[in-house]
């Protein structure tokens, strides 16, 4: 199994108090499956993301990815389990205006200690994949919404984790755009990848082939989307 939560837990503490926010999930995704978590603002989906995603820990319970219970690492075995196994795609992009394409994509391989050569070619290949070979000089500044999510696509895929996690990756995008987007996570899955993404659409929702819906911190249902939508 790929990733095993059980019965985690998460809450921040505020002042004095424990506020509970993620209350005894399980959960079980296989390798290579496509899977959209929804639920209500505040019900704990980005929470969950950066568990998921090693950028946080539970307060209890556990993550096993790849069979490590990553409660058990260290934090330069997160950091390093992190920088291998997963990708990340954000709302707003998180791409560094000063940074034209192809460094904002090598940036990952620059923090991983890939030498020069080797890092301009994983990461023009990693832009040709998303469609962007016409754009490798554009700053983000200079790039329309649709590219700079494909940048952001690109810089995921460099370090070629086989997990990609989005949050909200079509919220800044206008709907034609989203779509763009949403199949070039088709084609990343038909590829193999694993892809986890959060969306507040259900129209968004209908392209992954699980769908699990969050309420106040529980799943309050998680279903295979058989009426799937197609990408040509
Ligand atoms: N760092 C933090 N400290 C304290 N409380 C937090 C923190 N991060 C999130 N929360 C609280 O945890 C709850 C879940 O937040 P989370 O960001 O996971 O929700 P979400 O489902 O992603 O919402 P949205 O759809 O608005 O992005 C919210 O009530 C939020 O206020
Ligand atoms: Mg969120």
């Amino acid at each position: 199994m790929l990733i095993e939560i059980k019965n985690l837990k998460k809450s921040y503490s505020l002042g004095e108090s424990e506020i509970p926010v993620i209350h005894g999930i399980n959960l079980y995704i296989e390798k290579n499956e496509y899977v959209a978590i929804m639920g209500p603002s505040g019900s704990g989906k980005s929470t969950l993301m950066n568990i998921l995603g090693c950028l946080d820990t539970a307060s209890s319970g556990h993550y096993y990815l790849n069979n490590i219970d990553v409660n058990t690492l260290d934090d330069d075995a997160l950091s390093l389990t992190r920088n291998r196994e997963i990708g990340f795609i954000f709302q707003n992009f998180n791409l560094l205006p000063r940074l034209n394409a192809i460094q904002n994509v090598e940036l990952p391989l620059v923090y991983a200690g890939i030498p020069g050569i080797e890092r301009r070619e994983k990461a023009l290949k990693a832009l040709e994949r998303v469609g962007l070979s016409d754009r490798l000089h554009h700053k983000p500044s200079e790039l329309s919404g649709g590219q700079r999510q494909r940048v952001a696509i690109a810089r995921a895929l460099v370090t070629n984790p086989g997990i990609l996690l989005a949050d909200e990756p079509t919220g800044a995008l206008d709907s034609k755009t989203g779509v763009e987007i949403m199949r070039l996570f088709d084609e990343l899955h038909k590829e193999g990848n694993t892809i986890i993404l959060i969306t507040h659409e259900q129209e968004i929702a209908d392209y992954a082939h699980r769908n699990i819906y969050l309420k106040d911190g529980m799943i309050h249902s998680d279903k295979p989307n058989l009426k799937r939508k197609q990408l040509s």
